[in-house]
């Protein structure tokens, strides 16, 4: 399963990049407003970071000609592999088609719905990215509502898969992580809450304070022989 960044804070990205084995890097128009500078220029340096790992920007057109014109932009400008998000509206499924026919990478994005998803993925994208946590705030089930995207995706033999998004706990997270699934998108802060816990602090410590009784305080299996 890949693991992706859902954010445009440049100085977030490469603390991510430094210490997690992630994979690349997904934006959407309100992420990158955000980051408050010019999208272009924010989005260079992102492709900086990730070097040839994935990196996601979404078309803002409401109509498939245009979105064509901007995906071509995306892709010409950031290189290949960008993969252009799309949202699942009719417009973009008539955009995804040509998309497809074109060569161009892209996935399906705004997904509330299984059959959004399903359609998607029909229509070529490389991925299908349901919100989870939009949904439950809906009062449905986000974590269902992608797995049953993912079955039918699998079942149906399409050669798709989730970029599953809008994540704000570890339990979504880990959820997902089970299914099997094959992309999560998360933003820095729940990546960081995945291994956020006192227990974890306390052992580490008790580790530390019980060598260092033995070898001396700040020495390591490095210097203390
Ligand atoms: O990119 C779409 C998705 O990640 C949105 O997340 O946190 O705005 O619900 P959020």
């Amino acid at each position: 399963m890949k693991l992706c960044i859902d954010d445009a804070d440049v100085k977030k990205i490469r603390h991510i990049y430094e210490f997690y084995p992630v994979d690349g890097v997904s934006t959407n128009p309100s992420i990158l407003a955000k980051a408050g500078r010019p999208p272009y220029e924010v989005l260079r340096e992102i492709r900086a970071i990730v070097g040839d790992g994935e990196l996601f920007v979404q078309a803002t057109s409401l109509k498939a000609e245009s979105m064509l014109e901007e995906a071509r932009r995306i892709v010409k400008e950031l290189g290949g592999n960008t993969l252009v998000k799309i949202p699942c509206i009719p417009e973009g499924f008539k955009a995804m088609k040509a998309l497809k026919a074109d060569g161009i990478r892209f996935i399906g994005t705004a997904i509330y719905t299984p059959m959004q998803g399903f359609l998607a993925a029909k229509c070529g994208a490389e991925y299908v990215a349901p919100y989870i946590n939009r949904i439950d705030n809906m009062g449905f089930d986000g974590v269902q509502v992608a797995k049953d995207i993912h079955d039918a995706i699998t079942r149906s033999g399409l050669d798709s898969g989730l970029l599953a998004a809008s994540f704000k706990n570890s339990q979504q997270v880990l959820e997902l992580t089970k299914y099997g699934v094959k992309a999560l998108t998360v933003a820095p802060d729940v990546i960081e809450g995945l291994v956020r816990n006192a227990a974890i602090d306390a052992a580490i410590e008790k580790f530390t304070s019980d060598f260092q009784g033995v070898a001396g305080v700040g020495r390591t299996m490095a210097d203390c022989l």
